[in-house]
């Protein structure tokens, strides 16, 4: 990730755990860890073994987007004050986005910023949530509302690890695979759509190549506008929310209790590439490439039942991405190439979630 200072290294590839010690940001500091009840009994023994900590330097909190909460930062900073973690020790986040986006956030906070490293469990956290700096906690009144932004010291993805990922969870990055595909790799896209199946048996040589490409376009885009204050957030940034402003609507609408994140992208990006192609932007051959390859990867390309197109309407013009009054999308101009874009006929929105919600 090449941000000057903050820079840092992402090393992709199986078996990174056991060689923990060997990372700069690591090694010969002090060390405390925070993870999940689901992660700890799977890979915390080996990653303690390897950096030579004991089970008491370790943070266990229950798994879940629930558990991303004020409450909890509270109760992880606590820890690190009780147990005097010096300005220089170092917080390691091994685990999904969740344990990410608020290990980090304590990280940002705990004695006005320490060094934090990622240790990504879930595709998603390695495709995406671990790289960019982005960290925070939900509230009541909306997810990731209170966040900092604070640049991990090194992100570790052992791609063994997503062996034991739940297939729904697996699924759910791979809406993010072919997101990063989508908007800015269309060779990530043809390789996703010629080398699927060989994804989703986690072929190690198939898998680093997808984790890699994603990553490094992200670490492009992040570096371009690392705040996403470009353009009144509409700039470079901005790209990486593609789908997630029908997304983000699916989310909302269902409580954010029966859709997965990724499942929700999945489906957003199938509306983004139909409302590009209603727009004349991309081909319709194009759009149906997308859903099929949404489709194949086992996530959802229909909006959940009952759900209307004025549901869409009035939560997507909520969305953050709605500026001066006016809703800002991404969309395509090819497969490979997003464009953050208030400029479109609306009429091509309306038929879009006409079609996808079955009022066409
Ligand atoms: N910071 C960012 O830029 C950014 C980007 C995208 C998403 N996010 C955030 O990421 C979060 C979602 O992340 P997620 O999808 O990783 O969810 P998650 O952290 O909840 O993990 C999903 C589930 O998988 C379990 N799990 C994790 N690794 C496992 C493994 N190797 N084997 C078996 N089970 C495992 C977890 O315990 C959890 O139950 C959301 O809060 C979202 O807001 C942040």
């Amino acid at each position: 990730m090449a941000l000057g200072r903050r820079g840092y290294d992402i090393r992709i590839g199986p078996g990174l755990l056991a060689e923990a010690a060997s990372y700069k940001a690591l090694r010969g500091r002090l060390v405390r860890i925070v993870t999940d009840a689901n992660v700890a009994p799977l890979y915390l023994q080996p990653l303690l073994a390897a950096l030579g900590l004991s089970a008491a330097e370790v943070l266990v909190l229950p798994a879940g987007e629930s558990q991303k909460t004020w409450a909890n930062a509270e109760t992880v900073l606590d820890w690190l004050l009780r147990a005097r973690l010096p300005r220089d020790g170092v917080l390691v986040a091994l685990g999904g986005g969740v344990i990410g986006d608020l290990a980090g956030f304590c990280a940002a906070l705990y004695q006005r910023g320490i060094d934090f490293v990622q240790i990504p469990t879930t595709l998603l956290a390695q495709v995406d949530s671990s790289v960019g700096g982005k960290t925070g906690v939900n509230h009541a009144r909306g997810k990731n509302m209170i966040g900092a932004f604070h640049q991990p010291r090194a992100v570790i993805a052992d791609t063994d690890v997503l062996r034991t990922l739940p297939p729904r969870e697996l699924a759910a990055g791979l809406a993010e695979v072919i997101k990063c595909g989508l908007l800015g790799d269309a060779a990530l896209f043809a390789h996703l759509e010629r080398d699927l199946d060989r994804l989703l048996t986690l072929d190690a040589e198939v898998l680093a190549d997808a984790i890699e490409r994603c990553c490094t376009l992200k670490a492009r885009v992040v570096a371009a506008d690392e705040r996403e204050s470009l353009q009144g957030g509409g700039g470079p940034r901005a790209l990486l929310n593609l789908g997630h402003t029908f997304g983000h609507a699916v989310e909302t609408h269902t409580h954010y209790e029966s859709w997965l994140h990724g499942e929700a992208v999945g489906l957003g990006l199938c509306m983004a590439a139909d409302m590009s192609a209603r727009l004349g932007w991309i081909a319709a051959a194009d759009a149906a490439r997308v859903t099929e390859l949404v489709r194949r990867a086992g996530l959802p390309v229909r909006p959940p039942a009952g759900m209307r197109p004025q549901d869409f309407m009035d939560l997507m013009a909520l969305d953050k991405k709605a500026a001066g009054g006016r809703m800002r999308l991404v969309l395509l101009r090819a497969v490979g190439d997003a464009v953050v874009s208030a400029d479109f006929d609306p009429a091509a929105l309306e038929r879009t979630l006409a079609e996808f919600c079955g009022a066409a």
